[in-house]
């Protein structure tokens, strides 16, 4: 299948174009900046908010599936305005044109931070989070994913043969980074094991790039599995912790009290059920057998 992967060049997109070359997909790989060569992905450059390089990539390639991951992926990386007006024009305007291109499958990336965590006052209904879970962003970023997550739901209704769907990575770790470069937003994984306010920012939340990569091969492999509209958290079975995190959540994010006691068999604060029960996604890169310990 030709598959075209933006944000190509990214820590998650070179993962997920690998992977899928390796899978035997034509794959294309899309970015406003060169990325790193890897066998069997073709490179292309182009700023894809230029709506006339995006059009011109879409007719030259005519991609079968999008898997689109091109953005601003940090929270207060950029101004507000900005994180908010260009990732989701970037996901209307990528999406759209699959769909008008032809392609039978576009995915798009969300993020685990729709649910609004890291603030004070934040109260989940309930834990594990799972995709039935409400979404309350509470900044900029959050927000622009809710706004991936609506503009996958609104090319859906609007009834062609493109199946749409998003997908919730957690923090995302590279085969680089397992190794012991610094993680996106600083520390090593090994310092973020170890301090537990680092790794409960994010809710001892986070998955291996190239498991990520396989559940986005998945989604285009399967578009007849893949519900259309639907979102699918993407995160490692076990916390980034080594034993339980009830205790912790519950002091790092006291609104969680009420319901982090459902973690006290050592199940992360995420559920990926739906991914696994739907689409057979089974992620195998986690700390313990990537950093190879016991814990
Ligand atoms: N890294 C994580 O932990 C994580 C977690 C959840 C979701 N995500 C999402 O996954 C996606 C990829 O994240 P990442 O960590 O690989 O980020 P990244 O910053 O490494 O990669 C994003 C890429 O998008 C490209 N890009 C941005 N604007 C573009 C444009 N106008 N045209 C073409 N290319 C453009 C950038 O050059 C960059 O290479 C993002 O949408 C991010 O929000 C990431």
């Amino acid at each position: 299948m030709r598959v075209l992967v933006t944000g190509g060049s990214g820590r998650l997109g070179s993962s997920t174009a690998a992977v899928l070359a390796a899978r035997g997909h034509e794959t294309v790989s899309v970015d406003s900046r060169p990325g790193p060569a890897a066998p069997g992905v073709q490179q292309r450059t182009a700023d894809l908010l230029d709506a006339g390089a995006r059009g011109d990539l879409f007719r030259r390639t005519a991609p079968e599936a999008v898997v689109h991951l091109a953005g601003i992926a940090v929270p207060f990386a950029e101004p507000d305005d900005r994180t908010l007006t260009v990732n989701a024009a970037l996901a209307w305007s990528v999406l759209s044109e699959a769909a008008a291109a032809g392609a039978r499958c576009a995915v798009a990336a969300s993020s685990p931070t729709v649910y609004g965590y890291n603030r004070p006052s934040w109260s989940p209904l309930w834990l594990p989070l799972d995709e039935a879970h409400p979404v309350a962003p509470w900044h900029a970023y959050g927000l622009s994913k809710a706004v991936v997550e609506e503009t996958v739901r609104t090319l859906a209704r609007s009834g062609g043969d493109c199946v749409l769907s998003a997908v919730r990575p957690g923090y995302v770790i590279t085969p680089e980074e397992w190794a012991g470069a610094l993680t996106q937003q600083g520390h090593t994984v090994r310092e973020r094991l170890e301090d537990p306010s680092l790794a409960g920012a994010s809710l001892f939340n986070y998955v291996d790039a190239e498991d990520a990569a396989l559940l986005f091969a998945l989604i285009v492999e399967n578009p007849d599995r893949v519900r259309n509209g639907g979102v699918y958290n993407a995160v490692a079975p076990d916390p980034l912790w080594p034993g339980p995190v009830d205790a912790l959540v519950a002091d790092l994010h006291p609104g969680t009290a009420p319901s982090a006691g459902s973690l006290a068999d050592g199940r992360g604060v995420f559920s990926s059920e739906r991914a696994r029960s739907e689409l057979g996604w089974r992620p195998e890169g986690t700390w313990r057998s990537r950093l190879g310990t016991g814990g």
